[in-house]
């Protein structure tokens, strides 16, 4: 397979990504990629080489006596340790000592000192201790003594959300336990990866300063001495100390999860830095003897290769011009928010036309610096309204590259989500190859798919995370965020989502009884957390250890105000996932580039009138969009209407979800249409049935002939999945008190 990607000078300034390489293939790629093997040995050291063939033959010759000996042993019923255990027969996705495909690795050319580099002075009795980083930086406009390190997106390291994603974190019930865990879980701050903008950006300062083109001066007088010296790709110190952190934090948080006398399997990629992320991380959880606790399994990363933990690389238009929009409008971004920088900036740069792309890199050093140093001279150039500014840009680039506003963001996402999918439902993955970007061959083996543990713990990078917080159909982070101004209040903040060594956790939990929507305060009795019934299932999810309430972007979970959801709920959701990320089409596609603003999501649920079906035969514009229906371009993956009948005039090959809303559907012909159907959900209008919440409950109870009612919190909603803004907000209009 080879890279259509547009590569244009002005893509080379965007700061990058993770792992996608969306800027440049061609760093990651050898012109023509050799076999993994070759790859491998060519990582070796040219000494190693040398001093392995002049005493190439004296090992030959012990090795056959080894051999020879093993062979002898094994003929007498010896079983061979030696050989099982030899590094030769560890296949390459159990490979963590001989890295197998780590991709570039670099290190920084000289070793912090921050008592030499950070320039910061403090007015008396104000000095602020490093911590291991010096973020007590000086930011003009920073009046409340915010932290600028927390918004900058995917290049903050980590920190806890602290404003939450729209409800309060709550205690398990009495009687309650947590039953699984599922974390995925993003490597540590690192260098800059290959394909980042900024080493170009140096050598041009580093060019200007010894040519003299630009005289530097004010603000700028530092540059007169700088020199770019930071690595690429692998962990910095903090890196490494983020996922250690990490381990110790969810060792307190579910170390019980941990059955002493088994060893679980723990998935990561073959990427140098996210080997030794996993690596620090199960030191953080189990201690250094882990290996004893965990098995390891490195998927093989990159460009071409079958990854759910890196799917892009799997997936043609994620890489090509069709899910460029998000960087795109993160350009246009730029030129709105940092036209004030330039300009202050331009006066210390004598000749030299300072420009936007110089602005944008520089406030992407800081950041970079700042991890890899202890401190950086970049970050107080800018105001705090510009660090604003930066994680917008940062947002907008996620949002359109790799959320629901790419044509690719559920298909990446979606090879995760289906083996989270196959666990929960305690088999395999067993989806027909090709179906989703995993692995086939290690999804389908017992010894590489995670599977019966009550601990899984999965390694991945920050576009990757978020498509799978996508392919899940949370649209609770589909807002439509405009190129020309910041969005606030907004949902997509991608520091509070994937900033480095961002976590997503996934808990399944076992109540006795169901768990009151309104929970009650902690302190109750055991009875007032609970309704009448029997033991139910939950699950509950956290990013960057905040609860995401489930109920805002799946209606049938009910809005709780623990953002839980019922196990059943959730599994029939699941279901319907993988139809949504229409894979095939999405990353394979040979659709036009849809203009950034125009998807929010890879796929819609069409709601359809009554009116338009009696309307359709005489109005050609009607007839239009039904034909548009069929076309690959459309990314509608199901349609519904306010009834239970199946609008005869849309294309079949659209699954039909029916509805039902008011009392008389419940019985005669509607009624009779929807038994047997899964999807049947009832719905409520009020403005038309004027039913309380209540009233719709107990009917729907006696329909089903007793029996519970599967929406605990009552929000009893439309069709699941694919809503577009517009859809999401009628229903809700319908399904409020
Ligand atoms: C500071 O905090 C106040 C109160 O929370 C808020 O109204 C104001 O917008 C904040 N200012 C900045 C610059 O963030
Ligand atoms: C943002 O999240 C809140 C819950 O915190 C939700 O009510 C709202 O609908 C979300 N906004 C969008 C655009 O989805
Ligand atoms: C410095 O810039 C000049 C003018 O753009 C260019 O000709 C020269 O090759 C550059 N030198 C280096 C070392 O990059
Ligand atoms: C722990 O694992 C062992 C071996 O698989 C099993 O027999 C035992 O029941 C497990 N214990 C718990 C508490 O799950
Ligand atoms: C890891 O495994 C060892 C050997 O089975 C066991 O002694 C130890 O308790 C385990 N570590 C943790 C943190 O459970
Ligand atoms: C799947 O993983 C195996 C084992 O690492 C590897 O040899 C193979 O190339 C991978 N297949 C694909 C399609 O990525
Ligand atoms: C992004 O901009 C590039 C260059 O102008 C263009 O080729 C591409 O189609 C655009 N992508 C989208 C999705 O708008
Ligand atoms: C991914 O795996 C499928 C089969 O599972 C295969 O058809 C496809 O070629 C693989 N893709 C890549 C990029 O290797
Ligand atoms: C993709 O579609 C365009 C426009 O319909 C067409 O010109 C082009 O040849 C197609 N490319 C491939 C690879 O089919
Ligand atoms: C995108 O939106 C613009 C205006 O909002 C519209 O003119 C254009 O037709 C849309 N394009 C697509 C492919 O939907």
């Amino acid at each position: 397979m080879t890279a259509t990607i547009s590569s244009s000078p002005e893509d080379k300034y965007r700061g990058s990504y993770d792992g996608s390489g969306r800027e440049s293939l061609d760093d990651l790629l050898p012109s023509s990629t050799p076999p993994l093997m070759a790859k491998k040995r060519a990582t070796r050291s040219r000494s190693v080489l040398t001093w392995a063939a002049i005493t190439g033959a004296a090992i030959l010759a012990a090795i056959l006596f080894v051999f020879a000996v093993v062979r002898a042993l094994s003929y007498f019923g010896w079983k061979s340790d030696f050989l099982h255990g030899s590094k030769a027969s560890v296949p390459d996705y159990f490979q963590t000592t001989t890295e197998v495909l780590p991709g570039p690795t670099k290190t920084a050319a000289i070793a912090p000192f921050l008592a030499q580099t950070n320039t910061v002075v403090f007015p008396a009795g104000t000095w602020a201790p490093n911590q291991p980083l010096q973020t007590a930086v000086p930011i003009e406009g920073n009046t409340n003594n915010s932290n600028i390190f927390q918004v900058h997106g995917h290049l903050s390291s980590y920190f806890a959300n602290p404003v939450g994603f729209g409800v309060d974190e709550y205690p398990l019930p009495p009687g309650a336990k947590i039953a699984q865990m599922h974390l995925l879980h993003r490597h540590g701050s690192r260098y800059p990866t290959l394909q980042s903008s900024v080493s170009d950006f140096a050598a041009k300062v580093e060019n200007l300063t010894s040519t003299g083109a630009a005289k530097w001066s004010g603000r700028l007088s530092f540059l007169q001495d700088w020199k770019y010296t930071l690595g690429a790709e692998i962990l910095v110190a903090r890196g490494r100390q983020e996922l250690f952190d990490s381990g110790v934090l969810h060792y307190y948080n579910y170390g019980s999860l941990y059955n002493t006398s088994t060893k679980i399997l723990a998935r990561t990629t073959s990427q140098d830095r996210m080997l030794k992320s996993a690596e620090y991380f199960m030191a953080g959880f189990f201690g250094l003897e882990w290996a004893q606790n965990v098995t390891l399994e490195p998927i093989l990363e990159t460009f071409g290769l079958n990854n759910s933990l890196a799917g892009y690389f799997a997936c043609e238009n994620a890489l090509n011009f069709r899910s460029q929009g998000g960087n795109n409008a993160s350009r246009a971004w730029e030129r709105v928010y940092l036209a004030d920088a330039t300009a202050r900036l331009r006066e210390f740069t004598g000749d030299y036309e300072w420009t936007v792309a110089d602005s944008y890199n520089a406030q992407t050093l800081c950041p970079y610096e700042t991890v890899a140093y202890g401190f950086s001279r970049w970050c107080d150039l800018f105001t705090y309204d510009e660090w604003l500014g930066f994680e917008y840009s940062i947002d907008l680039q996620f949002q359109g590259g790799s959320g629901f506003g790419s044509p690719t963001g559920r298909a990446v996402g979606i090879g995760f989500v289906e083996e989270f999918h196959a666990r929960l439902q305690g088999h395999l993955y067993d989806l027909p190859p090709g179906a989703t970007n995993v692995n086939h061959t290690l999804d389908t083996m017992a010894e590489t798919f995670p599977l019966h543990q009550n601990l899984y713990l999965d390694f991945s990078h920050d576009t990757n995370i978020y498509s799978v917080l996508t392919a899940f159909g949370l649209t609770q982070f589909a807002d439509q965020l405009p190129a020309t101004h910041r969005l606030e209040p907004r949902n997509v903040t991608v520091s509070h989502i994937t900033p480095f060594a961002a976590k997503m956790v996934w808990e399944v939990i076992d109540a006795p009884r169901p768990v009151k929507a309104r929970r009650p305060d902690p302190a109750k009795g055991a009875d007032e957390h609970y309704d009448d019934g029997g033991a139910t299932k939950y699950v509950h999810l956290t990013l960057s250890q905040r609860t995401v309430p489930l109920g805002e972007s799946y209606p049938e979970c009910g809005r709780r105000s623990d953002g839980w959801c019922d196990m059943d709920t959730f599994m029939r959701i699941l279901d319907g996932l993988l139809e949504q990320a229409k894979y095939e089409f999405s990353c394979f596609g040979n659709y036009t580039a849809i203009p950034y603003g125009n998807v929010t999501d890879a796929s819609r649920t069409l709601l359809w009138d009554w009116t338009l079906t009696r309307d359709h035969d005489a109005t050609p514009t009607l007839q239009s969009t039904t034909a548009s229906l069929t076309k690959p371009a459309s990314r509608i993956a199901s349609i519904t209407n306010w009834n239970a009948w199946r609008p005869p005039e849309l294309p079949s090959h659209l699954p039909f979800r029916p509805m039902i809303r008011t009392p008389a559907q419940l019985e005669g012909a509607e009624w009779a249409m929807v038994q047997g159907s899964i999807d049947a959900e009832l719905q409520r209008a009020r403005h038309r049935a004027h039913l309380q919440r209540a009233r719709v409950r107990a009917l729907w109870r006696h329909a089903r002939g007793g029996g519970r009612v599967r929406e605990p919190g009552g929000a009893i909603a439309g069709s699941r999945g694919g809503w577009t803004g517009l859809g999401k907000r009628w229903v809700r209009l319908e399904g409020e008190e």
